[in-house]
């Protein structure tokens, strides 16, 4: 479960201070889908990155299975997010250099595990995400869609209490977006939480629960029902 509690975010530009997030308190329960929608600015990104331990929040208190992530070393903040965190970004972020096989262990041979026991495991996650036959591409060999079935692989090699996905969908075509949205739909139907950021109402209406952002603060938390394709 992560619970955010009275969180704000401020940016200090030149003199002036943006106030990106003002005093948001949300909880997520284990297995939910929850997509934050929003216009562009609002804060959806800032909140998924304070979530995810890329950022410290200003005030207030995160927690991920009651483990705070505020207030704590960089140090513990970067274990936090290797391990505990998958994030999957619109453009993908992955290495040119290494293969789709590669490129999925990453997280964990940061961490200093041998290839050799992470291979297996990232070539049941790419067959998982309908690419055993892509495990030796590299980035600039595999289409838009390809590559971000790799990303969502490798988001769940650390099996993370948590996705986090900043508009997963935003440089796909409409059918393609379809097919990643259900891939994150059927990983929460095994249990995985998610949270998914997205400007797209087709795309938020994959969710269980849709929030809101506007100017920093929640305007709207609905949940979807489940009679909902
Ligand atoms: N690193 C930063 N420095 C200064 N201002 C920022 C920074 N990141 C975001 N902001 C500002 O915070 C507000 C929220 O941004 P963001 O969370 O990226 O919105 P969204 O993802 O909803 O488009 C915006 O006004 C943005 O300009
Ligand atoms: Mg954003």
């Amino acid at each position: 479960m992560i619970q955010v509690l009275n969180v704000s975010k401020t940016y200090h530009h030149g003199q002036q201070e943006i106030y990106a997030l003002n005093d948001i308190s949300l909880k997520i329960e284990k297995s939910d889908f929850l997509s934050i929608m929003g216009p562009s600015g609002s804060g959806k990104s800032t909140l998924l990155n304070l979530i995810g331990g890329l950022d410290q929040p200003s005030n207030g208190q995160i927690f991920i299975d009651g483990q705070p992530i505020h207030g704590i070393s960089d140090d513990q903040l970067t274990l936090i997010r290797r391990k505990r965190v998958g994030f999957i970004f619109q453009f993908f972020n992955l290495l040119p250099i290494l293969n789709a096989v590669e490129n999925v262990s990453l997280p964990l041979l940061l961490d200093g595990v041998p290839f050799s026991r992470i291979r297996e495991k990232a070539i049941h996650l790419l067959e998982s995400v309908g690419l055993g036959s892509r495990t030796e591409h590299r980035p600039e060999q595999l289409s838009g869609g390809e590559m971000q079935r790799v990303a969502i692989a490798r988001a769940l090699i650390t099996d993370p209490a948590v996705i986090l996905a900043d508009e997963p969908t935003g440089n796909l075509d409409s059918h393609i977006s379809e097919e990643i949205l259900g891939l994150l739909k059927n990983l929460n139907q095994t249990g995985q939480t998610i949270v998914l950021v997205t400007h797209d109402s087709k795309a938020a209406s994959f969710g269980k629960r849709i929030i809101r952002l506007k100017d920093g603060s929640i305007t709207e938390d609905i949940s979807l029902s489940e009679s909902r394709a």
